[in-house]
């Protein structure tokens, strides 16, 4: 049976690398790598560092496939992730069926932590339905845990995500623009290409932002957020500008009372 290891890498940094994922780097007979285009070229060099640094030995496969561009069109977004998620289907069975042999493990290098807006493992699943439901020989699949940008934003500014006993909500950019969410004073907001938190009432809250968390590019402001608005706006459109592409992380707190 071939089996696919999703191993979490971190975000950012490669000293995130877990021991168990440095011993699933290990049994891995090649890694799949989905080329995002160039802005993300530097995410595949954390991988690429990752692994000289970590196998030992330094020999590896790696086996690249283009990721398709997530088109959106006039249609509901739902409908055009599901779409996109079908090609990036396609393209994980060929890697399994074509660049493995029985017997073999490959590896999906996922940032941060599989379990966090990370499609792998939805894919893989839905992968395996499909085989199933072809009679096709199916495969395992081992999940090794990693460090998400939500645990690097809380340990960077020194701080828990949530009062004692209470909840916090991760949520994107995307559902921030439509409202703050019911019975929260915690929000952490991943995925935000717009800068969300400018349509949020100011009043009583908090922001922790970082961007290129775990990086030596690496940026954190915190503060009032009717205050810090306009300064992580200007930051963040320089940064963008200047590395081509920009992952951000931020908690927003309402301050006890307000
Ligand atoms: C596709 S999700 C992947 C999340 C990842 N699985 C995790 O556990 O962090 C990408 C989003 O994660 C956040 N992110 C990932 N790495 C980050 C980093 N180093 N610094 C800040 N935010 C990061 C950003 O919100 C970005 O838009």
């Amino acid at each position: 049976m071939k089996s696919v290891l999703v191993i979490g890498i971190g975000a950012g940094d490669p000293d995130y690398m877990t021991v168990q994922a440095i011993r699933a780097l290990n049994e891995a007979d090649a890694f799949f790598v989905l080329d995002k285009g160039s802005d993300k070229e530097d995410l595949a060099a954390l991988r690429r560092q990752i692994c000289d640094r970590f196998v030992e030995g330094g020999q590896y496969r790696m086996v690249h496939a283009t990721d398709p561009e997530r088109v959106l069109r006039d249609g509901s977004y739902d409908a055009d992730v599901k779409a996109w998620h079908e090609q990036r289907l396609d393209i994980y069975e060929g890697l399994i069926r074509d660049e493995l042999a029985d017997g073999e493990a490959g590896a999906f290098l996922v940032w941060g932590d599989p379990a966090l807006y990370d499609s792998t493992l939805r894919i893989l699943d839905q992968l395996a339905e499909r085989m199933a439901e072809r009679g096709t020989p199916s495969f395992g699949v081992q999940v090794i845990p990693g460090i998400s940008s939500v645990q690097v934003l809380a340990a960077r500014f020194g701080i828990a995500l949530h009062g004692i006993g209470a909840p916090v909500r991760i949520t994107t950019g995307r559902l921030l623009a439509t409202g703050w969410p019911e019975d929260a004073n915690d929000v952490v907001v991943m995925l935000d290409g717009t800068c969300s938190f400018t349509e949020v009432d100011p009043a009583g809250i908090d922001i922790y932002w970082g961007a290129y968390l775990g990086t030596p590019d690496e940026i954190l402001i915190s503060g009032d957020l009717a205050g810090c608005t306009a300064e992580i706006q200007q930051v963040r459109a320089a940064a963008r500008e200047r590395k081509g592409w920009m992952f951000d992380t931020y908690l927003l707190r309402r301050r006890a009372g307000a």
